[in-house]
């Protein structure tokens, strides 16, 4: 059975109250706690004195309430003590000097002395608790983040990093084209972190900046293995993830969690619902994208269970449906344990004003209600957790295509996530199923692979699409793939979209960045659609034009284009349109492709599909907060706001 999980703090709160506590969750539904993620100062006082009886009392009163529980390493926040003894395990900010201890997660993880403490109340943890039967699984740190530190090992760490991969200062300068600007290096001493307090990111070095974006995701996954292999060491059956979110300094997922047994995920989705904007289905974009990190279902660790304090003002309260309407669109979308957080609004600390399912009058309310129906409702489907979701469409997203075009702006208002985004919008809009993968992952099986901004180029990925477009698939391409090689140096004396160019059938014979400004294009079956952010100025080489530019001093000339390939298609699309362009490219790849699709779905309703040795259920979630109504096989569906309704297999409602 899917399980559903609450975040507890037994540290915050008299011992009067846990008992009452596991007795109020136990009855709710809740059957794993997910404790001492920050209680390092609690089971280590001071260097090396051990405190754990706490923590055996609390796990004892949880599992007699037939509860089990989800331990998380407390090295998000070390003790006081730690910082004060060693202060060069204190992170380093952008200006190199250490940041101010007092708030959390201040700790630099590539520090060998905070290494060094880490696994050792890890170790402690685990040799006391691993492979219990009562530990459902692990939570290594909270919330982490790519190491962006500049300490001085920190330093040394990125200079060693450099010189394994490199060898030669020669080769590096060669590698990052280093005689622009005088940058050639002629000792490992002069390298320096591509960050200061004054410069944008991109005023730097952008082979520099790559390297320096892959080093810190190697930092964050050298930290995690660390702990895992602790933990692992002392069961290895046991269950190891860690939580994440989209973040300032993204990590590479795939990489963070390769040694990890599953994705994790503290889904904090919108109470304030974008109505239309491009933002409307983001909320399933982000879990879509977990679902990928390892091509399986995933943990929510921490769900949003009331209004949010603390790291800004406080938020709006949930409206009525949304805590549980929320929790089962995570499940929609594949997640196997649901956690919530937290069970009570803490009374001191700086989150006190962070909202978790009971305030701090303690007294049921109407959030505990509609957790209470959640868990009623997964009861329903007992064999839900054997299902999983398999979609026809798959869309690649890159890391080393995360870290460059963060860090060097293609042109206003131009970024990654929204062209990946975009295409994500039409699937949801038209009831598609999509998969994220990996830019690596196998594509068979799918019949259409969405590939926006492949821009650091691997080759053998468009060998690999060439391949599957030759069999019968179809592939999109967009504007930005095939810019950069993997230094993320342009690409010389090919047009765009250079590798891709012989699959797509164009030439980019010149662009235009206009950033916010606006064109149109008129597509071949008459319809039109106002685009912005880029416009690639095509040459068609063998391509139907699919749409072309009206205005400026390209109009007429192709703008997006089709091109037979084999027995596929590839399709190129060289400027970012408004929602309807998508949804009619979607629609027509998924008419030739035989794919499945619902049209009329009313925006903002996702449908998604989970099966397997479980059975089939199909989900239908309105993710808005106006009632809708559509078609579906001869039957009008009609949905609250923000509900879910469930068809199982043999056509039930549940
Ligand atoms: C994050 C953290 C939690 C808590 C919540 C509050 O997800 O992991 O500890 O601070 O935010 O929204
Ligand atoms: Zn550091």
């Amino acid at each position: 059975m899917i399980k559903v999980g609450m975040a507890y703090y037994p540290e915050q709160w008299d011992r009067s109250l846990w008992e009452d506590d596991a007795a109020r969750m136990a009855k709710l539904g809740v059957r794993v706690v997910r404790l001492a993620e920050f209680a390092w100062s609690r089971l280590e006082p001071s260097e090396g004195r051990f405190h754990f009886g706490w923590l055996d009392s609390a796990i004892d009163t949880i599992t007699r309430h037939g509860m089990q529980v989800l331990l998380c390493t407390p090295t998000n926040s070390a003790p006081m003590w730690l910082y004060t003894d060693h202060p060069e395990t204190v992170q380093c900010g952008r200006d190199g000097r250490p940041i101010a201890t007092g708030i959390r997660g201040h700790r630099c993880i590539q520090s060998p002395v905070f290494r060094r403490y880490a696994a050792r109340i890890t170790t402690e943890m685990a040799r006391r608790y691993a492979g219990r039967p009562e530990v459902y699984g692990w939570q290594i740190d909270n919330e982490l983040e790519s190491s962006h530190c500049t300490c001085p090992s920190c330093r040394e760490a990125f200079r060693r990093w450099l010189r394994e991969r490199y060898g030669t200062t020669a080769a590096l300068n060669k590698a990052w084209g280093n005689e622009v600007w005088s940058g050639e290096i002629s000792d490992w001493e002069q390298i320096q972190p591509p960050v200061s307090e004054d410069y944008m990111p991109d005023w730097y070095n952008p082979a520099c900046m790559l390297d320096y974006e892959r080093f810190g995701a190697w930092c964050l996954a050298d930290y995690v293995r660390q702990q895992r292999d602790i933990i692992k060491g002392y069961d290895p059956d046991a269950t190891v993830t860690t939580n994440s979110w989209f973040c300032a300094n993204m990590p590479d997922f795939q990489q963070e969690y390769a040694c990890l047994d599953v994705a994790a995920y503290d889904n904090y989705p919108p109470m304030v619902l974008p109505e239309d904007g491009e933002t409307l289905y983001s909320n399933a974009f982000g879990l879509d994208l977990v679902r990928s990190f390892k091509r399986k279902n995933f943990w929510i660790l921490e769900q949003l269970a009331g209004a949010g304090g603390c790291w800004s003002p406080m938020g709006p309260a949930p409206e009525p449906g949304m805590i549980e309407g929320y929790a089962m669109q995570a499940v929609a979308h594949g997640a196997d344990l649901v956690s919530f957080f937290r069970w009570r609004s803490s009374c001191s600390g700086a989150e006190m004003l962070g909202h978790g399912v009971l305030d701090h009058d303690d007294r049921d309310n109407r959030r505990l209600a509609e957790i209470g129906r959640f868990c009623r409702r997964l009861e329903q489907m007992p064999d839900l957790d054997r299902t999983s979701i398999r979609g026809q469409v798959a869309m690649l997203y890159g890391a080393d295509q995360e870290f460059a075009l963060k860090n060097q702006r293609q042109s206003e208002g131009f970024a990654y996530w929204t062209q990946l985004r975009l295409f994500h919008d039409a699937c949801m809009g038209l009831g598609i199923g999509l998969d994220i993968l990996p830019e690596d992952a196998p594509l068979e099986g799918y019949k259409a692979v969405l590939a926006p901004t492949h821009y650091v180029t691997d080759p053998a990925l468009a060998r690999r699409l060439e391949g599957f477009t030759a069999q019968g698939g179809t592939v999109v391409i967009t504007n930005r793939s095939g810019v950069k090689d993997k230094h993320n140096n342009c690409l010389f004396g090919e047009p765009l979209p250079t590798v891709f160019r012989r699959l797509c059938g164009c030439r980019v014979k010149e662009y235009d960045a206009i950033g916010a400004r606006r064109q149109h294009i008129a597509a071949a079956d008459g319809s039109g659609y106002d685009v912005t952010g880029w416009c690639d100025i095509l040459e068609p080489e063998g391509a139907q034009v699919w749409a072309r530019y009206t205005e400026k001093f390209y109009a007429g000339a192709a703008a997006v284009t089709k091109n037979a390939f084999g027995t596929g298609c590839a399709y190129y699309v060289g400027t970012v349109g408004e929602r309807a362009l998508y949804r009619a490219l979607m629609a027509e790849i998924c008419r030739e492709r035989d794919i499945p699709m619902l049209e009329g779905l009313p925006l903002g309703v996702e449908v998604t599909a989970r099966r397997g040795q479980g059975g089939l259920y199909r989900f239908f979630f309105n993710n808005t907060l106006r009632a809708v109504d559509f078609p579906l096989d001869g039957q009008t569906v009609a949905l609250a706001p923000m509900e879910m309704k469930i068809q199982a297999g043999d056509g039930r409602w549940l």
